[in-house]
């Protein structure tokens, strides 16, 4: 995956601070970084649309640096207050890539907006549908299958048929864009295992 973007000076010294956070947050970011590549080729973007894809995949979480690591790495699901304090993390986010410079500003807009829903009830800004830019819809589709496939202390992971079913209702109910969402099931429906 890291052999397809593009990792300019700004992008590698990004890429550092992500692996400081921890292994999860790591594997997660690379994780969806390569899902956002798949996607975006799957729905005919360009070469360069692409490549800025799998960066705002591998990126978009980079806020998690900021989030105190006794909330982050708490095996056990977060307290409210707690959860308000990782709800900081696009905003933050986005002002770490802003100060290192030389990112496309896509990858800003991912980053700051991977969190909303297409229904308007996401945050930080409750962007509601085509508002929200498409790479950020699609982000959102990638980061939420990625989470809730992956095993983590307090819950277990669901396999891929469950987790497709679980966000087809979510995406009834507003989270994702449809468009976004059937695109994705396609490629994980056309994939092996
Ligand atoms: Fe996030």
């Amino acid at each position: 995956m890291l052999k397809e973007i593009t990792l300019s000076t700004s992008a590698l010294r990004c890429l550092e601070r992500l692996r400081t956070i921890d292994d999860y947050t790591y594997a997660h970011s690379v994780a969806v970084g390569s899902l956002m590549l798949a996607l975006a080729r799957h729905m005919g973007m360009e070469a360069g649309a692409v490549r800025d894809c799998g960066l705002a995949g591998l990126l978009h979480d980079i806020g998690k640096a900021t989030v105190p690591s006794d909330i982050l790495n708490k095996p056990a699901r977060l307290s409210p207050a707690e959860f308000e304090a990782v709800k900081l993390h696009p905003v933050a986010g986005h002002a770490l890539l802003r100060a290192a410079g030389g990112l496309p500003a896509i990858v800003l807009d991912v980053c700051l907006h991977h969190h909303e829903r297409y229904d308007g009830k996401g945050y930080p800004s409750g962007l509601r549908g085509e508002a929200i830019s498409l790479e950020a819809r699609m982000c959102a589709v990638c980061d939420v299958y990625d989470a809730i496939t992956s095993p983590r202390p307090y819950k277990a992971a669901w396999s891929r048929p469950e987790a497709l079913r679980r966000m087809a209702d979510w995406t009834r109910e507003g989270h994702f864009d449809p468009a976004v969402f059937a695109a994705f099931e396609q490629i994980l429906l056309a994939s092996p295992k």
